[in-house]
């Protein structure tokens, strides 16, 4: 089948869409878009989230077909004209990347966390990205990268 959707404010089509194919599938294989990671494909770690109509899912557990006609936002996308969104600046900053796996879904989930929150508590920051797993960093690069984004100027 073939899914239509918008992506990133731009109008996508993708043919021979697998009706049991996900989303994530979808970005990652058939329109170019490797930014949204793939580590469980169960909706456990949180490094696919992407907004969909202005909501974060987890893009593994969106069947394609769920996003026919409807608005995808990725990290791709956070990067407005090549300028990095300020979370992925804060990121950048403290050092909260290391094997990068968890990141994309992290910014996009912070990114929608501060929108809705603009001066979260450690705990409304703890509790917001509860479903996004990091092996690496020890989550205290992360949390750090988070009050150096929320002290900055709203895009
Ligand atoms: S790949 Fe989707 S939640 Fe882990
Ligand atoms: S930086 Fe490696 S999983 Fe988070």
């Amino acid at each position: 089948m073939r899914v239509s959707c918008v992506v990133n404010g731009e109008p996508r089509e993708a043919d021979d869409v697998w009706p049991g194919e996900s989303l994530l599938y979808v970005l990652r294989e058939r329109l170019g878009l490797p930014g949204t990671k793939n580590a469980c494909e169960q909706g456990e770690c949180g490094s696919c989230t992407v907004y969909l109509d202005g909501v974060v899912v987890c893009a593994c557990l969106v069947a394609a077909g769920q996003a026919e006609g409807r608005s995808v936002r990725t990290v791709e996308g956070l990067a407005a004209g090549g300028a990095l969104d300020p979370v992925q600046e804060a990121f950048l900053e403290a050092g909260a990347v290391q094997c990068g796996f968890c990141t994309p879904g992290l910014i996009v989930a912070v990114r929608d966390l501060i929108d809705r929150n603009p001066a979260p508590s450690d705990a409304d920051v703890r509790e917001a990205l509860a479903g996004n797993l990091c092996r690496c960093t020890g989550y205290e690069h992360i949390l750090d990268a988070v009050r150096r984004a929320v002290a900055r100027p709203v895009p």
